[in-house]
């Protein structure tokens, strides 16, 4: 095919995108300012859990079609596209999203490249932002060189990232520049090709495409819990209720499960951006909402540990408390904001004795809070517990059945954060257990 592609930034969302690149047929190289990661991913080694990717990576690592570097004058003279994939975190001062990873990247760029190259946002970033970047590689291009911008948001889900990268389910395209469209076309000729929606459009669409798709799904996860405050007080059961609502179409069943809530590296820092933005272009009421979506998630944490407090008969001092699942979802490592770790960690400052076991997450969890206590294995978790936590419905969680904690634990108390268990199974074998949306009449007039 013969197009070098280089991508910026390999963290999740950049060696996906860098290994699906390869595995289409185009020579790629992935790059980064930190040397252990480039290392590492040099040797075909992925630094995080990502199903399937590892096995794109060692494949194209090996057939050289896939190399790493931390030097950008490597790639700048070398690729004819560059992807745009760095972190926009949360600013430490406030709501904001922190562009200082994209500017710095933009700027590496502009300044090196001699001739033609299309650089392409997959970054989330606040709208306007594209347009300012415009601006900023004309202050920063080489008089030889020239650079045209396209804005291309990246939808991939954590756990998904090669599936959601290969088959698409949209494609948006900001092109105002001549010539962008058609690379981005031959780029993603395969997905095209496969019937794949494609909407061309300017970049303030496409950088909200984006903001908006997180805001909603945000926002449809914290209308469901707020459901399930009214059934925790009145009774109800938030599931079927969900069930019930997704069978209209227009509703949908998908994003209406009560539980711990949101987290991740994505929506809980996007809804906050949006907001941060928003107030900036003197829109203070327009995305009020999103705050109210914040509180109601953030409660869904608080309702667990006071759950916890009451089933140990506000006895959590000492408390030996198994914690099962730190991921902010299955399928991940990744414990950025995570309700479960958040909640752990809850327990632990209020005195209890915390056990953490997570398929995957435990050693990206102890990183950040080295004064848990982590366990290899479920068993090793649950042994001599007082009360267990469901907190992340891993397939090895959502199939536990009593016999299997049985003469391991010391009480039977559970709580179900993500409504995974048969309630009625549980209860025949004799345990104390409590899921989200579920009246608890001890907590009446409570969370
Ligand atoms: C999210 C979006 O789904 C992706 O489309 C987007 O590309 C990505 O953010 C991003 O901006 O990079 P991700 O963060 O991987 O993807 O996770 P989701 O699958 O969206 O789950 C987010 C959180 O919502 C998890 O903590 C999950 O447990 C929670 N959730 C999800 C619920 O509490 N209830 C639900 O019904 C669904």
């Amino acid at each position: 095919m013969g197009m070098n592609i280089s991508v910026v930034g390999t963290g999740y969302l950049g060696v996906t995108h860098a290994a699906c690149m390869a595995e289409l047929g185009f020579n790629v190289i992935g790059v980064d300012i930190d040397p252990t990661k480039i290392k590492e991913l040099s040797h075909g080694n992925l630094p995080f859990h990502e199903p399937g990717l590892p096995e794109l990576l060692r494949k194209h690592v090996a057939s050289g079609r896939l190399r790493f570097t931390t030097d950008y004058e490597e790639i700048s003279s070398w690729a004819d596209v560059h992807f745009i994939g760095v972190g926009t975190p949360q600013r430490a001062d406030g709501h904001g999203a922190d562009m200082r990873y994209v500017d710095a990247a933009v700027i590496e760029l502009a300044t090196r490249i001699r001739g033609k190259a299309l650089i392409v946002g997959k970054s989330t970033v606040p709208v306007g932002a594209a347009r300012r970047l415009r601006t900023l590689i004309e202050e920063h291009a080489h008089p030889d060189a020239e650079i045209t911008l396209a804005w291309n948001p990246e939808f991939l889900r954590e756990g998904f990232g090669v599936k959601d990268t290969m088959t698409p389910d949209r494609l948006v395209f900001g092109c105002e520049e001549p010539g962008s469209e058609a690379l981005l076309r031959v780029i993603y000729s395969r997905a095209l090709e496969a019937g794949t929606p494609v909407i061309i459009t300017d970049f303030e669409t496409a950088e909200l495409v984006k903001i908006a798709a997180n805001a909603f799904l945000a926002t449809k996860i914290s209308f469901i819990n707020s459901f399930a405050e009214i059934t925790e007080t009145i009774g109800g059961d938030i599931t079927v209720l969900a069930d019930a609502l997704g069978h209209d179409a227009r509703i949908g069943r998908k994003f209406l499960n009560a539980g711990v809530g949101f987290g991740g590296g994505c929506l809980p820092k996007d809804i906050r951006a949006l907001q941060a933005r928003t107030s900036e272009l003197g829109l203070t009421h327009t995305m009020g909402f999103l705050a109210e979506v914040d509180e109601i998630n953030l409660r869904r944490r608080e309702r667990v540990v006071r759950l916890a407090h009451v089933l140990l008969n506000e006895q959590l001092v000492g408390a030996r408390v198994a914690v099962l699942g730190v991921s902010f979802k299955p399928d991940s490592d990744d414990v950025r904001d995570s309700p479960a770790l958040d909640i752990a960690v809850r327990l632990f400052n209020a005195g209890a004795d915390v056990l953490v076991y997570d398929p995957k997450g435990n050693q990206n969890a102890a990183e950040r809070f080295p004064r848990l206590h982590y366990a290899n294995d479920l068993a090793e978790a649950v042994a001599q517990a007082d009360l267990v936590l469901l907190l992340t419905e891993w397939d090895e969680f959502k199939a536990l059945v009593p016999a299997d904690l049985e003469g391991l634990v010391a009480a039977r108390r559970i709580i179900d954060g993500r409504n995974v268990l048969s309630r009625s199974q549980w209860k025949d074998a004799g345990w104390e257990i409590v899921g989200m949306g579920q009246h608890h009449p001890p907590l009446d007039g409570e969370l």
